[in-house]
């Protein structure tokens, strides 16, 4: 099976789709993106994904290429030409092509694209052990809220958790406030067995993951404040994971050199990853792609 993806407007091979040099996304890095989970077949979470990419284009003052509606109906033919029943749907729209010049071009239509891969979340193994993650610096712009495809700061600190083997960064501001991760949202759960995660604001990308979390402790019964963290509380917490698209959430068990806990996966923790599981094996709606 060849891969395709969907080009302004075509579905072209995968190995040969190509956007212009010009493209603004490639040259000032002037776009957004989204990362959709499709589980047995269906997108989740999706109308969250086309409210916060609306949000996203209208903060940079780039339009909708197209409805939300017409958003879903190329989403669902990407999955279905790619053969996806659990994997990521991408979507990215840049404001266009136009000769290099740092001002916004008049009448440039966006650039939209999306492509689909199956394959998604950790193995069973690294779910069970949980992940070590590093504390960094956060040295990422002051709009961290836009989900921007300018993810250098990002990729690097990634490298960085790497290099260090660990799956993730804890990033920090310079009094020591734990933003978020990488590429995912950072919580910890307190001695007292109340669930921790920052507010939303400029300051980290509003998850959907996140959102949908909060919505099912809440429903469980478990205590949630959102409020800052420092990284020495995190490396004090009872538990600590993180949540994204692809990770779901997943444990976290070692922040540098300190253990967290007993070095295992916490309570708290598994509960909420299983009651996310259920709720996904719960998702409604039409099945895009069932092989
Ligand atoms: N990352 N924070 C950052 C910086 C992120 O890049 C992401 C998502 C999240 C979690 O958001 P959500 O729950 O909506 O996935 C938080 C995606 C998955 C990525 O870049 O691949």
């Amino acid at each position: 099976m060849s891969r395709v993806a969907y080009v302004n407007g075509r579905y072209v091979r995968h190995a040969e789709a190509a956007v212009h040099i010009e493209d603004r996304g490639y040259q000032f890095s002037d776009g957004i993106y989204e990362v959709t989970a499709i589980w047995k077949g269906r997108p989740v979470d999706l109308e969250g994904h086309w409210i916060r990419l609306e949000r996203s284009l209208s903060e940079l003052e780039i339009p909708m290429p197209m409805s939300a509606k017409a958003l879903t109906v190329v989403a669902r033919e990407t999955v279905r030409r790619n053969l996806v029943r659990n994997g990521i749907l991408y979507t990215q729209i840049t404001r266009g092509v136009a000769p290099r010049n740092h001002l916004f071009p008049a009448n440039t239509p966006p650039a939209l694209v999306m492509t689909a891969r199956s394959g998604l979340g950790p193995s069973a193994a690294v779910i069970e052990k949980g992940v070590k993650v590093i504390g960094l610096p956060d040295i990422r712009w002051g709009r961290r809220d836009i989900k921007t495809v300018s993810l250098l700061p990002n990729a690097i600190a990634k490298q960085r958790a790497h290099e260090q083997g660990a799956a993730e960064t804890f990033l920090y501001t310079p009094d020591g406030v734990v933003t978020e991760c990488s590429s995912s949202n950072a919580w910890m759960v307190t001695k007292e067995g109340v669930l921790v995660t920052r507010p939303l604001g400029h300051d980290i990308l509003g998850g959907i993951t996140r959102q949908r979390l909060i919505l099912i402790a809440k429903e469980a019964g478990v205590p949630v404040e959102e409020r800052p963290f420092t990284l020495e509380e995190a490396k004090a917490a009872r538990e600590l994971f993180l949540t994204s698209t692809t990770n779901f959430c997943l444990s976290v068990v070692q922040i540098d050199e300190t253990v967290i806990g007993n070095g295992h996966p916490g309570g708290l923790t598994r509960e909420l990853r299983a009651q996310y599981m259920e709720f996904l094996d719960k998702l409604e709606g039409p099945v895009w792609y069932d092989h």
